[in-house]
C-alpha cells in the first residue's frame, strides 16, 4: 500500500529568509554582503563608504592583498552590483534616496 509520507511540497524560499545587517538596504545582494562583509568591521564601515563599481573592486582586492579577505567567488558580482547601486557615489545637491522602510508599499 503505497504511503502518502513525504507528499507535502515545501515551498521555496518560505522559510528562513538570509539576515541582513541592520542599516543595510534591502536589496539583493544584502544577504552577501552581511555573510561577507560584516565579520572583521560591521556593516557601518561599509554603509559610511561611497564608490562606483571599480572603486568598491579595489577596495576588496586591497582587503584581499592586506587584510586577508578571502576570495568571493561567485558572491563577488552580486556584491559589487549592490555595492555600486545601493553605496555609489554620491552626485552633489541630490539627496540620499528614500530608504525602503520610508518608501509607500505596494
Ligand atoms: C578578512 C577581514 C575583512 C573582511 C572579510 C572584509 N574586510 Fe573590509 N576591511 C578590513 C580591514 C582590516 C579594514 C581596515 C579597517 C580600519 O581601517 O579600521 C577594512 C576596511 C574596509 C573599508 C574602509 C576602507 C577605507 O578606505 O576606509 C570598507 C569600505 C570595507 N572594508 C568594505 C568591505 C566590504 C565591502 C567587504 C566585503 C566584500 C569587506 N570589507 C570585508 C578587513 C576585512
Amino acid at each position: 500500500m503505497a504511503m502518502l509520507l513525504g507528499a507535502c511540497a515545501l515551498l521555496p524560499g518560505a522559510s528562513g529568509a538570509a539576515p541582513v545587517a541592520e542599516g543595510l538596504v534591502i536589496a539583493p545582494g544584502a544577504a552577501l554582503v552581511t555573510r561577507h562583509c560584516t565579520v572583521c568591521h560591521g556593516a557601518r564601515l561599509v554603509m559610511q563608504n561611497r564608490a562606483d563599481r571599480g572603486g568598491w573592486l579595489s577596495m576588496i582586492r586591497w582587503m584581499q592583498e592586506t587584510q586577508g579577505l578571502w576570495p568571493l567567488g561567485d558572491a563577488e558580482a552580486p556584491i559589487l552590483d549592490y555595492l555600486a547601486e545601493h553605496y555609489g557615489p554620491q552626485p552633489a545637491g541630490r539627496r540620499a534616496p528614500l530608504p525602503p522602510s520610508l518608501l509607500p508599499g505596494d
